[in-house]
């Protein structure tokens, strides 16, 4: 007999395509397993504001096709607040939830950390469009995302190559240029642009205009909305745009400008985003129905797995280089190794295919 008699599902930070799917698979594998479901409407606001519906298997019949998320998103900062920390404590005791699964970014899984450890088990699962959580290989949303992207780069390659034109594509992904990266390569970009790696115009500049001379007609740059420089007033500004203008002046090369934006966060979820969510959505139930809480379901080398929260964001602050003072305390010196490790994992993987990048794109 499970513990537990119901849990809620929420939504949170960005939506993501795939959210849908991981709602279904967390709805019908806790009913099959005897607990109820409650949605909570609009993250962790819905928690606040008491705004809860049931979820039954057929209430989430017909979703997994679905891009966004039956249950809504929000940013919802009275969530940090003890205040509102309480006011959700409270919401979970009213109506009966004991346990959490909530489905969102870095951000969200902090709010699920303060949730466990006030006594409302929780469970992460993945799903971010950007791929930006360190200690998965995967979110939810990502594949989604890139295949829009590439979609719509092939579009602009259409018309650039009729007019001879060269367009900067700008795509989300936060601080995080793996969306830039990979659909870079797969649209067969000139150049690629992310906020890992420092980008060298000046040989940029050059490959466009040897292209040029050998009769490349369109051209395509994927840049990351992550990569900034400095105005002339010392703020910092996307690097898109301003590269567009260099560009046109210094190759005569017309130059256009797209900025990918939410387009790339909407539509239905491709099979693999689909069929992770699934796969994540129906683990999250299992470790609650195992006792665990505070995890965060991952995918490591094509396999679903989970950990501890906890570590996930350290080993996310350290990758990031956004590491505080006794970060490191609370762990040993393998677990700090193992972090160490997974971060050093993702700066190759991103080293390498930006080396790869750099020999075919031309
Ligand atoms: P994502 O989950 O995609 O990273 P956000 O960073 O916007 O998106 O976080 C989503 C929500 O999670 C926030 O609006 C807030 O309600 C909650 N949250 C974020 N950070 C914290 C935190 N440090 N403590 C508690 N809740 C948080
Ligand atoms: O985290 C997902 C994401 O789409 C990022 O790629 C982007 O920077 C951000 O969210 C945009 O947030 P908002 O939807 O609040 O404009």
């Amino acid at each position: 007999m499970s513990k537990f008699k119901r849990i809620g599902v929420l939504t949170s930070g960005g939506d993501a395509p795939g959210m849908n799917a991981a709602i279904r698979a967390i709805t019908r594998k806790a009913i099959d397993e005897g607990v109820e479901v409650m949605g909570i409407i609009g993250g962790y606001s819905g928690l606040i504001n008491e705004n809860l519906i049931p979820l039954s298997s057929g209430a989430v019949s017909n979703i997994i096709t679905h891009g966004g998320t039956m249950l809504y998103s929000n940013r919802c900062p009275e969530f940090k607040t003890e205040e509102g920390m309480q006011k959700a404590i409270a919401t979970c005791k009213k109506y009966d939830i004991d346990a959490i699964v909530a489905i969102g970014g870095d951000g969200t899984f902090r709010g699920a950390t303060d949730l466990t450890l006030r006594g409302i088990p929780a469970i992460g699962v993945t799903g971010t469009i950007d791929n930006d959580i360190t200690a998965t290989d995967y979110t939810v949303g990502f594949d989604t995302a890139m295949n829009t992207i590439i979609e719509t780069v092939d579009r602009l390659r259409d018309t650039c190559e009729s007019h001879a034109r060269c367009n900067i594509v700008e795509v989300m992904g936060r601080d995080c240029g793996q969306l830039a990266l990979m659909t870079g390569i797969a649209s067969g970009a000139v150049a690629v642009c992310i906020p890992e790696i420092p980008f060298d115009e000046d040989k940029a500049i050059d490959e466009l205009i040897k292209a040029r001379a050998y009769g490349k007609r369109g051209m395509i740059i994927v840049i990351s909305e992550g990569v900034f420089v400095k105005d002339e007033n010392g703020n910092d500004v996307r690097y898109g745009e301003v590269l567009k203008n260099k560009i046109q002046e210094k190759t005569g090369i017309e130059t256009k400008f797209a900025r990918l934006a939410h387009v790339v966060r909407g539509g239905s979820p491709t099979l693999r985003d689909r069929l992770t969510a699934t796969r994540m959505g129906v683990r999250a139930v299992e470790l609650l129905l195992d006792g665990k809480s505070n995890m965060v379901v991952v995918e490591e080398d094509g396999r679903i797995t989970s950990m501890d929260i906890l570590f996930a964001l350290t080993a996310d602050r350290m990758y990031k280089g956004k590491l505080k003072d006794g970060d490191l305390d609370k762990f040993s010196e393998a677990e700090i190794k193992e972090m160490e490790a997974i971060c050093d994992k993702r700066r190759k993987e991103i080293e390498s295919l930006y080396e790869m990048a750099c020999e075919i794109c031309r």
